[in-house]
């Protein structure tokens, strides 16, 4: 009788675990005040973005930049600490902000629309350190 009642409790010990487990992550959530699930930090955020445009630069721009923005590369020039203004004129246009003297007279970057949504991105990792 004995053995059979405590097979018989089995499912309610788990049902007991399983509740008091949700009731801990109830908890934490409303204590974390939302944090706990994912870091959402502006430090975070930021981080996130720096590493996603690191990653849209040394595929997208290397060809011609160098792999250190702080350095020319093969054919363009050096692009750290570009604002999201110039960015945007020479990724989407292929043109400069109005009153902005160019690094190269050439005219040899041809714009790279499909990176419109990457420019706060990559804006991100070429100001960051
Ligand atoms: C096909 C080679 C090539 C690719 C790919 C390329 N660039 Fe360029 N880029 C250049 C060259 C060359 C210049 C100098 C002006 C010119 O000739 O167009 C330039 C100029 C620039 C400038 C202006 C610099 C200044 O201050 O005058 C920025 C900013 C820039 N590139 C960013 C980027 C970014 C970001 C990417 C990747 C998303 C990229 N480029 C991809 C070749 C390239």
């Amino acid at each position: 009788m004995i053995r059979l009642a405590g097979r018989g409790l089995a499912p309610f010990r788990f049902l007991l675990a399983l509740s008091l487990g949700l009731g801990l992550l109830a908890c934490t959530n409303k204590s974390g005040g939302g944090a706990s699930a994912e870091p959402q930090s502006a430090e975070a955020i930021q981080a996130a973005l720096v590493k996603r445009g690191r990653s849209v630069y040394q595929t997208q721009c290397i060809a011609c930049h160098n792999s250190n923005p702080h350095k020319p590369g093969s054919l363009g020039p050096d692009v750290y600490g570009s604002s999201k203004e110039l960015l945007e004129a020479r990724i989407l246009n292929g043109t400069y902000p109005p009153g902005y003297t160019p690094k190269r007279e050439t005219h040899v970057m041809a714009p790279l629309p499909h990176l419109k949504n990457e420019i706060d991105a990559i804006h991100a990792y070429l100001n960051s350190n």
